[in-house]
């Protein structure tokens, strides 16, 4: 049986009936750049994660930056964010003009360790992005109180969460903002490049409004410099129809991971996923630990079976940022994580069968040995 990592085909398939017409009428209109479908799209992500604002741009790198830019960062001003994350995180740190800090994760969550916070807070913080990584929020009450304790911002990189809950609120409407990505692989993916800002602050929203289109308040009106950063309309018809999805396609997920759960929770060698009781993870990934998961994977990929790894080089000890000078043992559990970490396919439309085989594959490559692979 071929099991693929992810299958967004499947999904468009269902779609292509939805979005259709509305790109056919956009195509019709030639309104590609703003538009009516722009305006309900961020109407209607806002209402979904409860704040006030949402500003849709091109990236979810874009969304990251933009919030960091718009929040004036100056050079050598720190920012506080975890190493076991994509690399857009930092880079919009770094871009915004700021300087990446890593503190390492909690064992168990794979997020931000909030004990080892406060020992990397120095006079330069000015800010802290945790990342709700693999769909499950990070601690925000614990983050948010020690931000508070140092005048410190929050930005979420909530761009593997979308509409999972930290205490019965939804991620992007905890800190100064949130940045999500719809990437197609996402949760909720666009056809294309896209993300979004969520944020409570009228005066930030209007800052990034700005800045994602040149920074102009009013055409070829230049206040500052800004960038080429909007979402199309293309883009966000499509996540409009999807939107309407995400919820039933999340709980899919939850069902899925589910099955996963019962098929190996009683494997000893195979570390599952473990979700904090104050949260509700949208399980962007199934993430698993197991001995010789370089060995598993190729296994597994001979049976049909394909699998991802998130992130086998931890951001510190990547080239780019060599210039840190940190080595291994800086941050030791992202880096035995990296180790052993194995993301396990993950979608909605993923069949019992599939998950029952996936399992079963997986128990046997353990069980049997790894030596004949
Ligand atoms: C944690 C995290 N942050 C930021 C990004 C950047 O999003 P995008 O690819 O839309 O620029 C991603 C996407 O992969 C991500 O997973």
């Amino acid at each position: 049986m071929e099991v693929p990592f992810i299958d967004l085909k499947a999904q468009n398939r269902s779609l292509k009936s939805e979005i259709f017409p509305l790109w056919e009428e956009i195509l019709e209109s030639a309104g590609f750049i703003g538009g009516k479908h722009i305006d309900a799209f961020e109407d209607e992500f806002a209402k979904a994660c409860n704040t006030r604002h949402c500003i849709a741009v091109n990236s979810g790198t874009d969304a990251l930056r933009f919030i960091l830019i718009a929040l004036g960062l100056k050079s050598d001003d720190e920012v506080i964010t975890v190493p076991n994350t994509f690399i857009a995180t930092t880079e919009a740190i770094t871009q915004a003009g700021g300087k990446p800090v890593f503190v390492d994760v909690d064992p168990i969550t794979y997020n931000m360790d909030h004990r080892k916070l406060e020992a990397a807070i120095t006079s330069r913080t000015k800010g802290i992005v945790p990342v709700h990584l693999y769909g499950q929020p990070a601690d925000m009450d614990s983050i948010l109180s020690i931000a508070d304790k140092h005048g410190l911002w929050v930005v979420e990189d909530a761009c593997q969460a979308h509409l999972a809950e930290y205490k019965g609120h939804k991620t992007g409407s905890f800190g100064t903002a949130g940045a999500f990505s719809f990437y197609p692989g996402k949760n909720l993916g666009a056809c294309g490049e896209s993300g979004a800002v969520t944020t409570n602050n009228g005066d930030l929203a209007k800052k990034v409004k700005q800045i994602r289109d040149h920074g102009q308040s009013k055409k070829y009106y230049h206040d500052i410099e800004g960038y080429n950063g909007r979402c199309d309309a293309l883009q966000a018809a499509a996540l409009r129809v999807k939107l309407k999805h995400l919820t039933a396609w999340n709980e899919s997920r939850r069902k899925n991971a589910n099955l996963y759960f019962d098929l190996l929770k009683s494997i000893d060698c195979i570390v599952l996923p473990r979700i904090d009781n104050n949260c509700i993870s949208v399980f962007h990934l199934f993430v698993i630990q197991v001995e010789n998961r370089n060995q598993v994977q190729k296994r597994l990929s001979k049976k049909g079976i394909s699998t991802g790894l998130h992130y086998p080089i931890p951001l510190h000890l990547q080239k780019a940022y060599k210039y840190m000078n940190l080595h291994p043992g800086s941050f030791p559990i992202t880096e035995q994580a990296a180790e052993r970490l194995l993301s396990l396919p993950m979608y909605p439309e993923l069949t019992k069968a599939q998950i029952r085989y996936v399992s079963e594959e997986l128990i046997s490559a353990i069980n049997e040995g790894v030596e004949e692979c």
